[in-house]
């Protein structure tokens, strides 16, 4: 088996890609991001005075989204890629209850039961198993008692049967992370951090999930 290195991760999105990130994202879609993202930020359930932090934020298109829920709450974004900073100031700057971070998730953060919601969009698959498992303890460690992490990524699910345009992007398109990340049972490595209670969405025929799991009271 291919040894896996963060090196070879795209996670950390750049140049031309990052600057027409949303763009190529509705391109790849064939038109359909943007009605699914709404629809995801509506599965949400986001609460108006809700506290959410947001893992690798990206341009701010997400941080937009959850805005027309939590009027009243606070999103706070982290972000380490410069082209999506720039962006994401562009969107997000106008609002007050929108800030932006320069943090690294993959590291240890400090932040103790300070929000209801942690959001990790298309993010998580992009690190080896002992990132993903610091970003893991930082959701844990930043969510109030009762609180969820909403996990938003490729489901779990047998590549080898799935259909030959799905193959080609984890095989093709995407790192070898993301292949490792599907084969992996998402829950269970949730259940060992100590989220306890699960609810799932399912959108582009099953193979993508929002998963929220819960931090018990
Ligand atoms: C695939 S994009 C997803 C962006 C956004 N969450 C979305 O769904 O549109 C991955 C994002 O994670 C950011 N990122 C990658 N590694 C990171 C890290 N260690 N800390 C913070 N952000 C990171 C990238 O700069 C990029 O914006």
């Amino acid at each position: 088996m291919q040894e896996l290195r963060q090196e070879d991760s795209k996670v950390e999105v750049k140049g031309f890609e990052a600057k027409y990130y949303d763009i190529l994202m509705d391109i790849i879609t064939f038109g359909k991001y943007p009605s699914f993202i709404r629809k995801v930020i509506k599965d949400l359930n986001l609460k108006r005075d809700d506290r959410v932090l947001d893992f690798g934020a990206g341009t701010g298109r997400n941080a937009l989204l959850m805005r027309e829920y939590v009027d009243k709450g606070e999103i706070v974004a982290l972000e380490i890629g410069e082209e999506m900073k720039e962006q994401f100031k562009k969107k997000c700057s106008s609002f007050s209850n929108i800030k932006l971070l320069d943090r690294r998730i993959d590291e240890p953060l400090d932040f103790k039961e300070e929000f209801d919601v942690v959001f990790i969009s298309f993010v998580l698959h992009g690190f080896i198993q002992e990132k993903r498992e610091i970003i893991i303890q930082n959701a844990f460690n930043a969510l109030k008692k009762g609180g969820r992490f909403a996990i938003l990524d490729y489901s779990n699910f047998d590549v080898d049967s799935a259909p030959w345009y799905v193959k080609f992007a984890i095989r093709k398109v995407e790192c070898p992370l993301a292949e490792d990340f599907i084969k992996r049972d998402t829950k269970k490595m949730l259940k060992d951090f100590g989220f306890d209670g699960f609810e799932e969405n399912f959108y582009f025929k099953n193979f993508v999930r929002l998963l929220q799991a819960y931090k018990p009271l």
